[in-house]
């Protein structure tokens, strides 16, 4: 979160309605779906900024985040990703009516503590004035096993090492210890917030002096606004990586990251290493604006899946932080050879798209360049293809980075990417392989062909060719 003096005033004039300048039709609702729990559709939810997603032992995908309004915090669950868009949602605790608790909510982050489920988020009063953004950090806990159905109480204040604004925090193991994180900004430090972390003792209590990981100081951190808050901690090959947000929360809002080896002492900030450059940010390609605010979860095969905000336009009327179209996000999430993730581009509205590598020969993928399409390895969004369903279990398959075109299916076997000018042209449809995620891409304007990768790119070939075959991921 990011402000100025002036935004302060305004926010001062609007903190109890900072529902502001909203797209018609884009009031708090749930994102409309016609998938089943099996298939996901961005956005996920609409009009949930910040949302933590995580996948409970109890089998139930849980979900909390930031509403419009700033007044409650609320949680959501569901045994499917996809079916966290339509899942009930329950409000566990509402802003008080006066005090330090009495304004904006932000980001709160559901976690399980010492055996008890806490809610952590940002506050600061209300009444206007500037106090309107004296945000601090505060939890919730509740008194029952069932997040969903329990009653909730505060539990206290975070004390970070200054008085100051602080929020975003969130809890991560490692190694055996709990760990706090959370953004601040610093006395002494010309910026809005940095990073910090340190081992807890308690749900509200530090174990140890806290540690600064990150600063905004690079260009694509202080666009607007000095910004790095919003840190998520994902362990994976050997490596720790912390995924964070920065700038001003509008189109300029983006992700970067920090690594660590995961054998290193993470409390000495020389073990982590900033990306030079932002790990995520707009795509205009795919009309994705301020993608940030992340979570990490795993879908239900295990894999794992990058949860985000965004919006799916660029000019904001007024202030972004009262615009309530940050959309929840979902997309899968990669791993380059290093086994660090490649997080591509946020991937755009509609069904989630798909990888298609060729059985035959690890590696190919089905891709394009530019308008070209070719069989081989590309950068991930140039081998991302969404599927979007049609009558009869028939497909359009599009680009995601030109996703007003559709591959196109010609007589003598050759496809392209384009506008079918032959009725049927574009549609395909998909015929399950032998292996669970293997598939086949027949073309129904050619019944009896099949996608293929071909020395000279893609092509159609009989469904019985080995090169028909694709490992979906
Ligand atoms: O969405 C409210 C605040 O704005 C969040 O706490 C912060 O991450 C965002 O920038």
């Amino acid at each position: 979160m990011s402000f100025k003096l002036s935004r302060r005033a305004f926010a001062a004039s609007a903190a109890l309605i900072p529902i502001a300048c909203s797209k018609p039709g884009s009031a708090p609702q749930q994102a409309e779906s016609g998938a089943s729990d099996r298939d996901i559709v961005n956005p996920l939810v609409k009009n949930r900024a910040d949302a933590q997603i995580f996948r409970h032992d109890d089998g139930y995908y849980y979900m909390t985040g930031s509403v419009p309004e700033y007044d409650r915090l609320v949680l959501r669950r569901a045994k499917t990703l996809a079916g966290l868009t339509n899942a009930e949602e329950r409000v566990l605790w509402r802003h008080e009516d006066t005090g330090p608790m009495s304004g904006f909510l932000w980001a709160p982050e559901l976690h399980l503590i010492d055996g008890r489920w806490v809610v952590y988020f940002a506050a600061g009063p209300s009444g206007g004035g500037e106090d309107v953004f004296r945000i601090r950090t505060y939890a919730v806990v509740c008194d029952g096993d069932d997040p969903m159905n329990g009653n909730w109480t505060v539990l206290g204040e975070f004390k970070g090492p200054w008085d100051s604004f602080n929020l975003d925090s969130t809890v991560f193991h490692h190694r055996g210890t709990r760990y706090f994180a959370w953004a601040q900004r610093e006395p002494g430090i010309d910026t809005n917030s940095n990073i910090y972390i340190a081992p807890t003792a308690s749900a509200l209590t530090l174990a140890a002096a806290p540690v600064r990981l990150s600063v905004p100081t690079l260009d694509w951190e202080i666009r607007g606004f000095k910004v790095n808050e919003a840190q998520a901690v994902l362990e994976r090959n050997g490596k720790l990586f912390m995924t964070y947000s920065a700038s001003a929360t509008d189109d300029r809002y983006c992700l970067g990251l920090l690594t660590a080896d995961a054998d290193a002492d993470i409390m000495d900030p020389a073990s982590w290493t900033k990306s030079p450059q932002p790990v995520f940010q707009t795509s205009v390609e795919t009309s994705v604006y301020g993608p940030g605010h992340n979570s990490f979860t795993v879908d239900e095969k295990g894999r794992d899946i990058l949860v985000y905000h965004g919006r799916d336009y660029k000019e904001i009327e007024g202030d972004p932080l009262f615009n309530p179209d940050r959309h929840t996000r979902v997309q899968r999430l990669y791993f380059d050879a290093d086994g660090n993730p490649d997080f591509g581009v946020p991937v755009g509205n509609g069904p989630l798209p798909d990888r298609f590598e060729a059985v035959a020969n690890a590696g190919v993928f089905m891709a394009h360049d530019g308008a070209e399409l070719i069989a081989g390895s590309a950068p991930l969004p140039q081998t991302q293809f969404r599927s979007t369903p049609d009558k009869g279990g028939a497909v359009r398959i599009s680009p995601i980075l030109r996703r007003d075109e559709q591959l196109v299916a010609a007589e003598d076997g050759s496809l392209s990417i384009g506008t079918a000018t032959r009725a049927g042209a574009d549609m395909f449809r998909h015929v399950d392989g032998p292996d669970a995620d293997t598939v086949r891409i027949e073309s129904l304007a050619f019944p009896g062909k099949a996608i293929a990768a071909g020395e000279n790119g893609l092509a159609l070939a009989d469904m019985a060719a080995p090169a028909t075959l694709w490992k979906r991921s």
